[in-house]
Formats: C-alpha cells, sequence, structure tokens
C-alpha cells in the first residue's frame, strides 16, 4: 500500500551502521551510543536526545547529508512510502549559519531530487528548532527558514524536550516562520500532558501536532481537536519503544481515531525505535483489526494535512 509519512527526522533515521561508518572515517569515538549488537543504545527519552545528539556530530559537511538524505530514501521507498516530509535542523547543519545551511540544503535537496528520480519518492524539508537548545538559537533558527522557505522547504516546527520551557517562548520564531509563508507544526502531547497540546495550538497556532496522542487524557480536548481537525502526527511505534505506553493495543491511536480526530501514521527515528512504515501498519492492523479502508483513510488525511503545494499533490495522488 502506498504510503505517506509526515514525522520523520532526518538524523533520526540514520542507520546506526551509517553512523558507525562516518564515525569511523573520521576517527570520532561514539561506540558507546551503541549495544553489542550495533544498535543505539538508550535508557529513556533523555538519554535518547543524547544518543541522537552524539550520532548526529559525525554528520559534519553537506555531503554526509546528501549521503543520509539517500540512505534514508531509500529505507522509505523500500517500505512503500511515496510522500515524506522530514524535519531539517540547521542546528545540526552548520550550525545556524545562513550561508552554511544554503550549503547543506543544497546538497539534501540534490540527494532528494536523485531518489526522486529512481525511486519516485517525494520529499518535503520542515525546519525545526529544538526547544531544549532555547528560544535565542530558535530564532536564529527561524530566520534560516524563512530565507529558505519555497517550495520545497515547506514548513517549520519545534521537536526536543517538551519539558524544557513553554510554547509561548518560541512565539517570535513561529511568527516569523508564519509571514514567510510556512506551514506549522509543534511536537507536543508525547511528553507532556493535554495543557502542553492546548499551549502549542493556542499560542503558536499550528495547524498539525507531532504527536498530541496524550490529548487522549482530555476528551474535551479530543472533541476540540476532532472539531478543529487538528492533524496529529502519530507515531505509536516510537510511543512504545520509548515507554509512553506499554503495548500497541493500549496505544490512544484506536480512540483517537474512533472520536473522529484526524490521524496519521509515522516512524519519529526508525532505526532507534527498531521501525519502519511497514511495522507501524502491520502492527495496528493487528492491534485495531484495522483493514485496507482505515489506511486508505489515513492516506487521505496525510495528502490533504502535507505541506507541499497543490500542483506536488496532484502528483501523488
Ligand atoms: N527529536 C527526535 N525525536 C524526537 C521525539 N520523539 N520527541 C521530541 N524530539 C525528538
Ligand atoms: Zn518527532
Amino acid at each position: 500500500m502506498p504510503k505517506l509519512e509526515l514525522h520523520l527526522h532526518l538524523e533520526g533515521a540514520a542507520p546506526p551502521a551509517f553512523i558507525r561508518g562516518l564515525a569511523q572515517e573520521k576517527k570520532i569515538d561514539i561506540s558507546g551510543i551503541f549495544d553489542e549488537a550495533g544498535n543505539y543504545r538508550y535508557k529513556d527519552f533523555w538519554d535518547f536526545l543524547k544518543v541522537y545528539e552524539a550520532a548526529t556530530s559525525v554528520l559534519t559537511s553537506p555531503s554526509d547529508y546528501a549521503r543520509l538524505t539517500r540512505a534514508v530514501l531509500e529505507e522509505s521507498a523500500a517500505s512503500g512510502v511515496i510522500y515524506s516530509e522530514c524535519f531539517l535542523s540547521p542546528d545540526f547543519c552548520g550550525g545556524r549559519d545562513l550561508g552554511a545551511w544554503r550549503e547543506y540544503l543544497h546538497a539534501i535537496r540534490e540527494a532528494a531530487d536523485q531518489a526522486e528520480r529512481q525511486d519516485g519518492i517525494i520529499l518535503r524539508g520542515i525546519i525545526t528548532c529544538i526547544r531544549h537548545f532555547g528560544p535565542e538559537k530558535a530564532r536564529e533558527t527561524a530566520v534560516c527558514a524563512a530565507e529558505t522557505a519555497g517550495d520545497w522547504i515547506v514548513g517549520f516546527g519545534i521537536a526536543g524536550d517538551e519539558k524544557a520551557g513553554k510554547p509561548r517562548d518560541f512565539l517570535w520564531s513561529f511568527d516569523c516562520a508564519r509571514e514567510a509563508g510556512l506551514r506549522l507544526t509543534a511536537h507536543a502531547g508525547e511528553w507532556g500532558g493535554p495543557d502542553s497540546v492546548r499551549d502549542a495550538l493556542n499560542d503558536l497556532r499550528v495547524e498539525r501536532i507531532g504527536h498530541g496522542v496524550r490529548a487522549i487524557e482530555d476528551l474535551v480536548l479530543v472533541d476540540e481537536l476532532a472539531e478543529r481537525g487538528t492533524v496529529l502526527e502519530v507515531c505509536p511505534g516510537s510511543n512504545i519503544a520509548l515507554g509512553i505506553y506499554p503495548t500497541w493495543r493500549a496505544h490512544p491511536i484506536g480512540q483517537l481515531y474512533d472520536r473522529g480526530v484526524k490521524v496519521t501514521v509515522s516512524t519519529d527515528d526508525p532505526p532507534f525505535f527498531h521501525t519502519t512504515m511497514t511495522r507501524e501498519y502491520d502492527r495496528l492492523a493487528d492491534a485495531f483489526d484495522w483493514d485496507a479502508g482505515v489506511f486508505e483513510t489515513l492516506s487521505r488525511t496525510a495528502l490533504d494535512a502535507a505541506f507541499c503545494d497543490s500542483k506536488t499533490k496532484t502528483t501523488i495522488a
């Protein structure tokens, strides 16, 4: 089944062998982030963020990002993904320097164009600030986003530690991105509860929420999400791997869907969570008895909510 993915972190999609190879080439010792089997090793979400940043530290040039983009899109295409939106962080690509960021972006886009020609998969970018890096760095990130907004950089968002600061601390950055014509999303309702989702919606005025699943703890909010048509970028395998929910059957995506919330399915950081889009679909079908009709609804929701232009949507559809 052709799949659309709206929530994928480019660095978070780096296979561990790819990162190990680059570390060896550059003689950077990050052996502590891998377990005996060669997989990423982390204790909890906050440790995951540290491991993520350590893995990312070996990606030091535009050509590293070009290689990464090719590797990631090959995996996505193998899972039947035809359209993907990935989070890109100028924090990791040249340290928020606009000139450097443009070079990284050029390399990523060239790799994406090549993948589109080869496998037909279409990629677009959402520039993402990192919450625990603070509002000042987020402003610099937003400037990089505003300066490169267009038909390829289509959105702006915020990831990182949801417990660091408040959404309104990032108001300037989101206003700047919105004025540049970028569409908006924010990670919320993953490590924070319903109020965190409300703050992202009301203060940052985002149209999509990354995760958002903990809205289930307040059914008034769930009804509001359904009424407003807010789209959730749900990443069930990520939530289960990080211990937010114990099993697939306990994951709230089934209830959110049944209550009329517009949900979509993504992998977040697939090798960290031992997942792929194919695995997410298979587990959801098993856990909730979802048939092809439900997955078609998810795809239609993702197509409607995608941040790309209508010409691109016509190509996908
Ligand atoms: N960055 C990469 N993965 C993330 C997640 N699941 N939550 C917040 N920030 C992230
Ligand atoms: Zn994420």
